[in-house]
């Protein structure tokens, strides 16, 4: 399909662009009147990723009020857990739950690896949406990597020490590396069923990468992230852009260029000029401002927009973003100021 509007793409192959394209981590979601709405309807989360009308009409939500250059399908991390026989819920104020999440080194020898077929609500999420946008904007498909899902699975929910999923690379490396595995390879199955289903590019999302020691965010996140990208191109999309975003873990970022990835989103705690050095161009950079610059006034937003715009440069191979998503408490009104201003600040 020809896309109207391809500047993400363009960016992302580090073409030159007319301007800088943008588009939000977690631009769909709890901010927007119009989600809670349907949320509401749809009773609890799971119906609604799991519908492929509603999901497509909370993808596309956010492209109603404003000019974004990119769609994120309406989905969540956790999809591959639950479909691996977790269980996934979500319980109000307290985040994602496992009815049955791992205990035992049984539960890690029993799992089984899942496949884009045992997916087929997402998939068929990305076909519908995919004609319903008829080409507007590139639309972007994604998993969680490998360690951040364990934590996830072990953790039973979000954590503040992530003692379980620690516990178990320290103690028995090896377990942790067959579960890294299994969900490396059902993630490459399932990213692949996502383009096959119309996704123009596809994010890893490495929430928790950044609370490894940079030796051990290369052993058990960024060598499982690459089995990913090597695997999507053997599996016959050598050219569908990946885009990595390790959030923390900036120590790494020359190493992350290598990964045969062709963007990595960068979080706000290093100058997007900097990480530029760093990647020596090698890879197109999303980011980078701070999600909480959205809690500020208009004036403070365009300001730390065209910083970072000017921060990055005149060369290709920017996407802005912030350096993490959207949050249920911010204003649709200051996404509004954020996309006029990098369109101002970045227009040739
Ligand atoms: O536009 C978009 O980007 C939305 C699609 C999206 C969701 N989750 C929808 C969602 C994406 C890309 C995600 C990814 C995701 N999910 C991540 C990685 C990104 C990140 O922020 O680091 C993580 C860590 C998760 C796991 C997860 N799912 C959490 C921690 C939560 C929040 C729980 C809570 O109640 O605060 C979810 C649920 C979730 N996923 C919501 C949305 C909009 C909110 C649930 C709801 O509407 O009831």
């Amino acid at each position: 399909m020809t896309l109207e509007n391809d500047l993400f793409l363009r960016a992302l192959l580090r073409e030159k662009t007319e301007r800088t394209p943008v588009w939000l981590m977690r631009q769909a979601g709890r901010y927007l009147p119009e989600y809670r709405k349907i949320r509401k309807q749809a009773g609890d989360f799971m119906t609604l990723a799991s519908t492929p009308e509603l999901a497509c009409e909370v993808t596309i939500q956010p492209l109603e009020r404003f000019p974004l250059d990119a769609a994120i399908i309406f989905s969540d991390i956790l999809t591959i857990p639950d479909a691996m026989g977790l269980g996934l819920h979500f319980v109000q104020g307290e985040g994602p739950k496992f009815e049955k999440p791992i205990t035992s080194a049984k539960d890690i020898e029993n799992l089984p690896i899942v496949s884009a077929d045992d997916l087929q609500y997402v998939m068929d999420a990305i076909s519908l949406t995919t004609k319903t946008l008829n080409g507007r904007v590139p639309l972007i498909g994604f998993a969680g990597s490998p360690w951040t899902l364990l934590t996830y699975m072990l953790e039973n929910g979000s954590s503040k020490s992530y003692a379980k999923s620690k516990a178990l690379l320290y103690r028995t490396p090896e377990l942790a590396h067959q579960l890294l595995d299994k969900l490396a390879q059902s993630t490459i199955s399932y990213l692949a069923g996502q383009i096959e289903s119309g996704a123009s590019v596809v994010q890893i999302f490495d929430s928790w990468g950044g609370v490894l020691s940079p030796a051990d965010y290369k052993t058990f996140s960024l060598q499982y992230m690459n089995q990913i990208v090597i695997g999507l191109q053997a599996a016959g999309y050598p050219d569908t852009p990946i885009i990595l975003f390790s959030k923390g873990a900036n120590h790494s970022l020359p190493m992350m260029a290598n990964s045969g990835c062709h963007a990595l989103g960068i979080d706000w705690t290093i100058n997007i000029n900097d990480a530029l050095k760093l990647t020596e161009g090698k890879v197109a950079l999303q980011g980078n401002l701070d999600p909480a610059t959205l809690y500020a006034d208009d004036h403070f937003i365009d300001h730390a927009v065209k910083e970072v715009i000017d921060a990055y440069g005149d060369r290709p191979g920017h996407v802005f973003n912030m350096g993490h998503g959207m949050q249920p408490d911010m204003e649709p009104e200051k996404v509004a100021v954020l996309v006029d201003a990098v369109k101002r600040h970045s227009e040739h």
